[in-house]
C-alpha cells in the first residue's frame, strides 16, 4: 500500500509490484533484459525494485553503465554486494574477502601469469585437449566419432563445459590440477559450483544440503591445490610449467608481505570460478548459433584452410599470433558477447547516498534523484548491448557487423555519439573499453575482468579445432536463455548436430 503513499520525489520511481518483500522477483527473474526494457518504457534509465526484500536501484544506456561501473569503488561497493556469496565458495583472504586494494593487488598478480609467453605455450595445449576429446578422451563420449554420413548429436552445454575444464586445467590451473580430473574432482567442483547461485546470493546460509556440500568442497578444494602448492616449494619450484600457479608462487604484496599458501589456493578457485561458466556459456552460444548459420560456418572454415591448411591437407597448428589476425571468427565470438554476455546485471551496494546525474534522470529540471545509501545499484550491459536504440537490428546475431568500419556498428554508435557526445572509439571491431561504453561483456572499470584474453585464446581455439574437423547444424530452435542461474546459459533442448567432414574422413 506505501506504493500508493506520495512518493519521496528525490528517490528514483519504483517498480510497481503486488506482494510486498517478493517485490518484482518474478518478472526479474524470469527474463531481466525483458524486465528492465519494459521498466525502461514507464519509467525511463533509473528506477527502482524490489527483489526479495532488497532495495535494487537500476541505472540503464551507456551513461548508466558509466554512472555504476565508473563510480567511485569506495561508495559502490563490489565487496559488499558480493562477498556473502563469493567467499564461502573461494575462501578467505582474497577477491571480496580483502580489502579492495589487495584484490586489485591480487589481480596484477594473475596478469602477470596471463602473460604472452604463457599464451603461447596454451594454444597448442588446448589444440590438443580439443582433439583427444573429440577423438576418445571423453568420459561423456558426446563426440563418437562416426561415419561421415551418419549425423551425430551433443548436447552443446555438456560438451564445452567439459571441454572449458579440460583446456583450463590443462593450461592455467596446471598439470596436476588436469590429472586430478576425474569423478573425484568433478564432483567436489560440482558441489563447489553448486553453491554459487542466485539463492546463495540471495541467502547466503540456510540449512540445506547445498550449503553444507559447498562448505565442505570449499574445503577439499582448496587442500587440493594447497597440496600442489605444498609439493611444488619442497621440491624447490624448479619446473619450468607455464601454469597460474607457478606464477603466483613468490608474489609479494607492495607491503612487502608473500602471498600464503591458502591465498594462491583461493585464487586459483576463484579464477575456476570465473572462467569456467563464462567461457562455456559463450562456447556454447557460439556453436549454437554457428549451427544455425552453414554460410558463416563455411567463412570462419575457409579462413582456417587459408592459414592453416598445408598442401598435403593437414593442418598447421595454430600460434597466438595467428589466433590474433582471424577476423571472421573474431566477429563471431564478439558478436555472440555482444547478444549474450554471460553475466546480466552487474551489482554494487552503497555505502552512502548518491546522486544521480541530471543528464541519466532527475525528478525535474532543478532536481536530482538521490540513491540512498544501503540500495543496490544494478548495471546492465545485456541491456545496451541489444539496446534497439543503440543498434541496428539489434536482437540478430549479425557478426558482419563488427567486421566493417563503415557499417552496422559505427552507424548505431554515431547516432548516440552525435546526440550525447559519448566517447565511443571505432578501430576494427572495438568499442571503447570506457564504463561509458554500451559494449561490456566484461565489465568496465576497477573490476574488469582479467581474464578476456584467456577467454578469447581459449574460445578461438576451441572453435577452430572443432570447426576444422566437423560440419554442424542445428535442427530445433535457438535455446532460450536460462536467467535464474548466475550466468545466463542456454536452456535444453540445446543439441547440435555434426558429422565428421569429408576431407578430415580421408585425411
Ligand atoms: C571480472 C566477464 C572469463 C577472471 C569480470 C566481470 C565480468 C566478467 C562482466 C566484471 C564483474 C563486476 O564488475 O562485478 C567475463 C566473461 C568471461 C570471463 C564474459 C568469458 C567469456 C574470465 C576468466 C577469468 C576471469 C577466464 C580468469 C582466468 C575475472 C576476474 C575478475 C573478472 C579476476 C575481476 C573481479 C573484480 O575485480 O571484482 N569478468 N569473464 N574471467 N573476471 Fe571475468
Amino acid at each position: 500500500l506505501f506504493q500508493l503513499l506520495p512518493r519521496d520525489k528525490s528517490r528514483p520511481p519504483l517498480v510497481w509490484h503486488w506482494i510486498p518483500v517478493f517485490g518484482s522477483a518474478a518478472g526479474y527473474g524470469q527474463d531481466p533484459i525483458q524486465f528492465f526494457l519494459d521498466c525502461r518504457e514507464k519509467y525511463g534509465n533509473v528506477f527502482t525494485f524490489v527483489l526479495l526484500g532488497r532495495r535494487v536501484t537500476v541505472a540503464l544506456g551507456p551513461e548508466g553503465n558509466n554512472f555504476i561501473m565508473g563510480g567511485k569503488h569506495t561508495v559502490m561497493s563490489a565487496e559488499d554486494a558480493y562477498t556473502h556469496l563469493t567467499t564461502p565458495v573461494f575462501g578467505k583472504d582474497v577477491v571480496y574477502d580483502c580489502p579492495n586494494e589487495m584484490l586489485m593487488e591480487q589481480k596484477k598478480f594473475v596478469k602477470f601469469g596471463l602473460r604472452l609467453e604463457n599464451f603461447r605455450a596454451y594454444v597448442s595445449m588446448i589444440e590438443d585437449e580439443v582433439i583427444q576429446f573429440m577423438n576418445k578422451d571423453s568420459s561423456f563420449r558426446i563426440f563418437q566419432m562416426n561415419d561421415i554420413n551418419e549425423w551425430g548429436r551433443f548436447d552443446v552445454l555438456d560438451a564445452v563445459s567439459e571441454i572449458t575444464i579440460l583446456t583450463a586445467s590443462r593450461t592455467l590451473q596446471g598439470r596436476e590440477v588436469r590429472e586430478a580430473i576425474n569423478k573425484n574432482y568433478a564432483q567436489v567442483f560440482a558441489d563447489l559450483d553448486g553453491g554459487f547461485t542466485p539463492l546463495h546470493w540471495l541467502f547466503p546460509n540456510l540449512p540445506l544440503p547445498s550449503y553444507r556440500k559447498r562448505d565442505l568442497a570449499q574445503k577439499k578444494m582448496s587442500d587440493l591445490y594447497i597440496d600442489i602448492i605444498r609439493k611444488r616449494r619442497e621440491a624447490g619450484n624448479t619446473s619450468d610449467e607455464v601454469d597460474m600457479i607457478a606464477s603466483l608462487c613468490n608474489q609479494k604484496y607492495r607491503n612487502g608481505k608473500v602471498l600464503e599458501d591458502h591465498e594462491i589456493a583461493h585464487i586459483m578457485i576463484a579464477l575456476l570460478m570465473a572462467g569456467q561458466h563464462t567461457s562455456s556459456a559463450t562456447g556454447s552460444w557460439i556453436l549454437l548459433h554457428l549451427a544455425q548459420r552453414p554460410e558463416i560456418v563455411e567463412e570462419v572454415y575457409q579462413e582456417q584452410v587459408k592459414h592453416f591448411r598445408n598442401p598435403d591437407g593437414t593442418w598447421r597448428s595454430m600460434e597466438y599470433e595467428d589466433i590474433r589476425q582471424l577476423p571472421v571468427l573474431d566477429c563471431v565470438i564478439r558478436e555472440t558477447l555482444r547478444m549474450h554476455p554471460p553475466i546480466h546485471s552487474i551489482m554494487r551496494k552503497l555505502r552512502d547516498d548518491v546522486v544521480v546525474p541530471q543528464t541519466l534522470a532527475s525528478p525535474s529540471e532543478d532536481g536530482s534523484y538521490v540513491v540512498p545509501k544501503g540500495d543496490m545499484v544494478l548495471s546492465s550491459a545485456a541491456v545496451s548491448q541489444v539496446d534497439p536504440l543503440l543498434w541496428r537490428n539489434s536482437f540478430e546475431w549479425d557478426p558482419s557487423r563488427w567486421a566493417d568500419p563503415e557499417g552496422v556498428a559505427q552507424q548505431a554508435f554515431k547516432q548516440y555519439d552525435d546526440e550525447n557526445g559519448a566517447k565511443v572509439d571505432f578501430g576494427f571491431g572495438l568499442v571503447s573499453k570506457g564504463t561509458e561504453s554500451p559494449y561490456q561483456p566484461f565489465g568496465a572499470g576497477r573490476h574488469r575482468c582479467i581474464g578476456e584474453q584467456f577467454a578469447y585464446l581459449q574460445l578461438s581455439t576451441v572453435v577452430a579445432t572443432l570447426i576444422r574437423r566437423v560440419e554442424i547444424k542445428l535442427e530445433t530452435d535457438m535455446p532460450k536463455p536460462n536467467y535464474q542461474t548466475m550466468i545466463t546459459l542456454p536452456k535444453k533442448p540445446r543439441n547440435i548436430c555434426y558429422r565428421r567432414r569429408e576431407f578430415e574422413q580421408q585425411a
